[in-house]
């Protein structure tokens, strides 16, 4: 039995209209667990809304609804594209679920029983739009809107008392913060000393929250909340076989503006619950329109749903795939999408896929024709295909998952060559066993690329392996079967013109 393999994305805001950054980390977890699933791992994938809070609160008073029923009815946004972008999830966490306030409150009267809450009159700057208290320095920043003068009695972790435990875990399990360059920010983070952390809200602010187990004149911050959602949604505190089974996640997928509530936060917060840390949190960077982040003050957000109604689902999730190089940032255009889409899509991948069933079609009355003798040539190709999954595996164990779309675009570029060189479209005409041979190869190495690519892209990847009249996925070399016939099909990648 291979071992399971848990992914979660950032529970977004429910507020928050979806764009081309969220469908980014939902798309890059889809993909992970589809490769995994693929090498028949078991998998469990999360995505989910959070929903408590005081913007979700505001929202519904400028609204005049209630606040459970403002995020009903905006939760189907998030729901329907990942519906449209074909996102495979196994769970959809709203944190406004009774299964999760219930767990909320166990793990914070966890964390009362050891020790680790303590009352304190707090005076200190607070952002609202934070919804935090932020210290002199981030006050002078710039960087934080509405900030007030606050003075309250709240409930405080003692997130201080974990620092040392913190770091300790971070130097000896090298992969808990991924890329390297987080790891070293979070490192230097951890240089100074750790505040406490305040985790309750009276409810005279704000109402909209789980209300504390030892005190109903309080709700929970939104983070301490927030986070417990990767524990709720894999059976903490239900059933412990499905944890047992499930936890530690595998990787906590996150975009680098929300690293320190997770590689900070959230493990203090398990250490003081006696519950074993996740495996991995890896943060990517940001897409950019231009040299800015997308943001709505900004009015340069991409809408997901206005490309895959222009250019089809696939291709979008291939091109946010292949473009970001991970944990970096990436600049999105609608230039680059198109010379992407153009050179890789419909010129190296259709192109191939549209010479192969044409010449079958024509010449062979649409059935696969036989391999044959295979001469060193043909061999080249046929160990690079049989080499190329192991390859393109490794890589995406090591999230280079633009390197994995490389090699197999590669490897269609290869393939590509090797029919001009050989002009089967003219060698046809002298021998038409050998040009079978040489249609048998490219049309193997079509279908083993769709197969590797059907993580990225599942619906045409599909398409062409049901052109090629093949079932299942096999990566091992001579899975086309000669004798069977072709199925007609669309063109797959048409020109943008
Ligand atoms: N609700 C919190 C997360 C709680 S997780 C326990 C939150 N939500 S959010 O709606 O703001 O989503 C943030 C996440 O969306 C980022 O971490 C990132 O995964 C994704 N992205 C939002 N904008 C992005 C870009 N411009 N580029 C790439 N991803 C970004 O924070």
């Amino acid at each position: 039995m291979r071992k399971p393999f848990y992914v979660t994305t950032p529970i977004y805001y429910v507020n928050d209209k979806p764009h081309i950054g969220h469908a980014y980390t939902t798309i890059l977890a889809d993909v992970l667990a589809r490769f995994k699933r693929d090498l028949e791992h078991d998998t469990f994938f999360l995505t989910g809304l959070d929903e408590h809070g005081q913007k979700v609160q505001e929202a519904a008073e400028k609204r005049d609804i209630d606040p459970q029923k403002h995020c009903d009815e905006m939760a189907p946004r998030f729901t329907r594209l990942w519906k449209r972008l074909h996102i495979s999830n196994d769970d959809f966490i709203r944190t406004t679920e009774m299964r999760h306030k219930k767990i909320v409150q166990l793990i914070l009267q966890r964390v009362m029983d050891n020790g680790d809450i303590y009352e304190a009159e707090y005076e200190g700057l607070y952002s609202v739009s934070e919804e935090r208290f932020i210290t002199e320095k981030e006050a002078e920043s710039g960087e934080f809107r509405d900030i007030k003068k606050l003075k309250e009695k709240n409930y405080f972790f003692k997130m201080g008392k974990y620092q040392q435990r913190l770091i300790d875990h971070i130097k000896s399990n090298p992969k808990f913060i991924q890329p390297e360059h987080r790891k070293n920010e979070i490192l230097g983070f951890l240089r100074k000393p750790l505040n406490d952390l305040c985790i309750s809200r009276p409810k005279s602010r704000l109402n909209w929250g789980i209300e504390l187990p030892f005190d109903n004149e309080y709700v929970t911050y939104v983070w301490f909340d927030a986070l417990i959602n990767y524990i709720t949604a894999v059976g903490f505190g239900l059933s412990d076989n499905k944890f047992e089974k499930w936890w530690p996640a595998s990787y906590h997928l996150i975009g680098k503006d929300i690293l320190t509530t997770h590689a900070v936060y959230w493990p203090t917060m398990l250490f003081s619950a006696g519950i074993p840390l996740p495996l991995s949190i890896f943060a990517h960077g940001w897409w950019l329109m231009g040299d800015s982040k997308m943001s709505k003050s900004l009015g340069n957000v991409i809408n997901p749903m206005d490309l895959i109604d222009d250019y089809g689902v696939d291709p979008v999730r291939y091109y946010l795939m292949r473009e970001m190089v991970l944990g970096h940032d990436s600049n999105f255009t609608m230039e680059s999408f198109i010379q992407r889409y153009n050179s890789d899509l419909a010129n190296d991948f259709g192109n191939l896929l549209s010479r192969v069933t044409t010449l079958i079609k024509k010449n062979y009355d649409g059935v696969i024709p036989e391999p044959g003798e295979l001469n060193d040539l043909d061999l080249v190709i046929k160990e690079k295909g049989i080499a190329l999954s192991k390859l393109v595996y490794g890589l995406v164990d090591e999230m280079r998952l633009n390197d994995a779309i490389e090699e197999i675009m590669q490897f269609i570029r290869m393939v590509n060559k090797y029919m001009e060189e050989n002009a089967p479209w003219k060698l046809v005409k002298e021998d038409k066993v050998a040009a079978g041979k040489i249609l048998y190869i490219a049309g193997e190495a079509l279908r083993l690329g769709a197969v590797l690519l059907s993580p990225i892209m599942p619906n045409r990847s599909a398409t062409l392996l049901n052109t090629l009249n093949v079932q299942g996925k096999s990566l091992s070399w001579g899975g086309l079967e000669p004798g069977r016939r072709l199925k007609d099909h669309e063109p797959l990648f048409p020109r943008i013109k």
